[in-house]
């Protein structure tokens, strides 16, 4: 009986305090009781509860701190403070039936409804990763592969109408390697393509795949031209599997001098940090070989360019090998 006598005393001061209450509804009930408790004044806690409840948060003094880091192999963490919201009724007002039940206990203990908390938080760490201006390829990533092969295709029909991609995919290369330098514009890089050298001079096929790094966001454009006698490109999931000639992004091929190499170009809008899955394929049946294949923005910025060495030429991802992991299939075995 002693929280009966919490309760008189504590509504006898309160009685005193506030002369007339003429909306009060204090039923003395067991959810009230439970919140009164059985000391001669209210504890803290319960009053505090009532006020989450009953009152509307605000959130005071945040600041947001944002920290940038490189991206790193090790997974970054998001630090945020939870939002403080209503709460439930506590546990140990287990009687308080419902949230009005619950709520009139709370204006029986002089917390009424329309107040304001105030939180104040302390900060909210925010960590964004920034993507790395060139790929990491630390683990050896660092470059297209490319495989040569036999080239069946001989004849000389403008266009190369004959000329099929996708019988590449199951006939198996004679060499592989890997290059970051892509495009043949030379004598010397016909005739020893990446330094390959052609069971037969001069006619022969090279397929090369892996993914083009984006370090900025922005749009791309990737442009095949000047191929003699073919080059044809894909993007995108089509680039590891399905690629055909039919779906190419892009070709280009030799035509006869009044009818200048076709230039096929595309533009991609990229994320940073994105890797763009992308395979290319070269053919020559003879006689002077060559191509270009370039990656640029519309700020004049070139990401693959013929006679250099690109770092955003990739065969794999080192840091997220789940998002851009090596082709899973050996050259000669695709689909
Ligand atoms: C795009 O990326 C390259 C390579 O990381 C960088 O040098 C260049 O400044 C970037 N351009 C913009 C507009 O951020």
């Amino acid at each position: 009986m002693l929280f009966i006598a919490g309760v008189v005393a504590f509504l006898a001061i309160r009685a005193t305090a506030q002369e007339s209450c003429e909306t009060c509804r204090c039923t003395i009930d067991n959810c009230l009781q439970e919140l009164v408790g059985t000391l001669p004044f209210i504890q803290q806690t319960t009053v505090s509860d009532c006020r989450s409840f009953l009152w509307t948060s605000s959130t005071v003094g945040a600041t947001t701190v944002t920290v940038t880091i490189e991206a790193t192999a090790v997974t970054a963490t998001s630090n945020t403070v939870p939002a403080v919201t209503a709460t439930d009724i506590p546990a140990y007002a287990a009687a308080c039936s419902n949230a009005a039940a619950y709520s009139s206990a709370c204006e029986c203990v002089g917390v009424i409804t329309g107040g304001t908390t105030f939180i104040q938080v302390e900060s909210t760490t925010t960590t964004v990763i920034k993507p790395a201006a060139t790929p990491d390829t630390s683990c050896g990533s660092a470059g297209l592969e490319v495989a040569i092969f036999n080239n069946p295709y001989v004849s000389a029909t403008t266009g190369y109408p004959e000329f099929s991609p996708e019988h590449f995919k199951n006939v198996a290369p004679y060499d592989t390697d890997k290059t970051d330098a892509v495009g043949i514009n030379s004598a010397a890089e016909m005739n020893n393509p990446h330094g390959f050298t052609p069971a037969t001079a001069s006619i022969y096929v090279l397929n090369y795949r892996g993914f083009f790094y984006s370090p900025n966001t922005t749009t791309y454009t990737f442009r095949l031209s000047n191929a003699d006698d073919y080059a044809g490109f894909w993007t995108g999931s089509k680039a590891q599997t399905g690629w055909t000639r039919a779906n190419e992004d892009g070709e280009s091929t030799y035509r006869a001098p009044a009818n200048p190499p076709i230039v096929a170009q595309i533009q991609l809008a990229l994320t940073a940090g994105e890797y763009t899955p992308l395979r290319l394929i070269f053919a020559n049946r003879g006689g002077t070989g060559k191509y270009t294949f370039e990656v640029f923005d519309s700020a004049g910025f070139n990401y693959v360019e013929y006679g250099a060495a690109s770092p955003f030429l990739v065969s794999y991802s080192c840091l997220n090998p789940s998002e851009a992991p090596a082709y899973a299939d050996p050259f000669g075995g695709e689909s």
